[in-house]
């Protein structure tokens, strides 16, 4: 470009930044009506998340009316495809001002050592609000003592809804073991009833069932053993949970690999089958869909893991480059709030993060899952992002795609041996 071009640009870019100034022009991200922006990107739009995130928009719009909120969701449970969105947004230096990501590897593995975030500590310290985390909390969303996103719940995975009704008419209980869910299944089935329901359109969802039956047949110290190398997947142990996974699927729906998770929540609601084991946003689901919990629907632990929680978070942080970082660093702050929590969670079907909430906005369910978060072992989900890195939860979903349909004992152990040693070398070096 030649020198008067070059000025005559620079000319103009000078003249529109002042008519910016002047609040002549809307400035870049700001809508043209003057009002400032914010981009929140998720994947809440089943019943219950959806209520619940929109709990939090009401908030933030009453503490900030003059930010209108761009709703960015890209459906599909547990995040199968917004995940790929965001990383492509990301790659192209296109973020959403504030993104659902999950507490623990998902968050740190991904973003934060690849250098996408920017640290939250000073929003933590100035509400003074560290206090009002548990540390094993806190721990999981640091990297080299800062804080990079804030955690708005406590999702519980290893949770077996049913249907009260069915159970009351067939004089079953929850069952409390592996060997009992077996049991009640055939009961059920003899008596003509699709005894589990199971969505898993996203293969997510049948990870979810196993890894709430890797629990129950490894405990808690050998459940953590698999993604620290201390439980190799080719162990007795971890055979027989496949196994026993592998067991279970004579009793789900024949449809499975065409529902969702709501749907298979959907088929427990109208007694189309009797059970399913999914998180707890499954509560948000029959909630929002006027069940009440311990009347239509019932919970226990998900058989055999009585006294451990399989847990999952789900955070909101600050990515480098947020068009409207003001906004987000209001949002962040808001999902980090005691205000915040209380309006959501109750909607989500989730408790708080923090250890002062409420209690008294929260249901039966929730409260039982309070007190069992306050009291069990604390096990983290691979499912959902606490356990181990994105790259060996895609790998594990990936094995699980086979078993599900070919049900080959030996191939899938195969295959999470080798998902855990690439998924393993990448924890270890980290
Ligand atoms: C999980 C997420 C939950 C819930 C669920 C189903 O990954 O942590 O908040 O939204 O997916 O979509």
């Amino acid at each position: 470009m030649g020198c008067r071009k070059r000025l005559a640009l620079v000319g103009l870019l000078a003249g529109l930044a002042m008519l910016v100034a002047a609040g002549a022009l809307p400035a870049l991200g700001q809508p043209e009506d003057g009002r400032k922006e914010l981009e929140i990107f998720s994947w809440w739009t089943a019943g219950g998340e959806a209520e619940g995130l929109s709990e939090l928009y009401r908030q933030y719009s009453t503490r900030h009316p003059e930010v209108k909120i761009i709703n960015a969701t890209v459906a599909g449970g547990g995040g199968m495809n917004a995940k790929a969105v965001l990383v492509t947004r990301m790659q192209g230096r296109n973020p959403p001002d504030s993104f659902q990501v999950h507490a623990g590897h998902e968050l740190i593995d991904t973003w934060v050592v690849a250098g996408k975030m920017e640290p939250i500590t000073f929003i933590f310290e100035d509400l003074g609000y560290l206090q009002a985390y548990p540390r094993g909390l806190v721990d999981i969303i640091s990297w080299r003592e800062e804080i990079y996103s804030a955690p708005v719940n406590i999702h519980r995975s290893n949770v077996l809804w049913y249907n009260k009704p069915i159970f009351a008419r067939h004089g079953l209980r929850a069952p409390g073991s592996i060997d009992e869910l077996i049991e009640v299944c055939r009961k059920l089935s003899g008596a003509g009833i699709t005894p589990l329901a199971l969505g898993d359109n996203g293969i997510w969802a049948a990870t979810h069932l196993f890894e709430s039956v890797a629990l129950a047949c490894l405990g808690s110290e050998g459940y953590r053993g698999l993604w620290d190398g201390s439980t190799p997947w080719d162990s007795p142990e971890a055979r027989q949970a496949i196994a026993r996974f592998i067991g279970l699927l004579d009793y789900v729906n024949s449809d499975h690999a065409a529902l969702s998770w709501d749907g298979a929540a959907q088929y427990v609601a109208d007694g189309k089958a009797a059970m399913t084991v999914m998180g707890d946003w499954v509560e948000g689901y029959f909630k929002a869909k006027g069940l009440a919990p311990g009347e239509q629907f019932g919970w226990a632990a998900s058989p055999g893991t009585a006294g451990s929680f399989l847990m999952l978070s789900d955070s909101f942080g600050l990515p480098k480059g947020a068009k409207h970082r003001a906004e987000a660093i209001d949002w962040v702050a808001l999902c980090a709030s005691r205000e915040g929590q209380d309006a959501f969670n109750p909607k989500k079907g989730s408790i708080p993060a923090r250890t002062d909430g409420d209690r008294r906005l929260y249901d039966a369910y929730l409260r039982s899952a309070m007190a069992d978060f306050a009291g069990n072992r604390i096990v983290p989900s691979v499912t959902h992002g606490a356990a181990a890195s994105e790259g060996w939860v895609n790998q594990i979903n990936q094995v699980m795609s086979t078993l599900i349909t070919e049900k080959n004992l030996d191939d899938a152990v195969a295959g999470f041996v080798q998902a855990a040693k690439a998924g393993g070398v990448a924890l270890r070096t980290r």
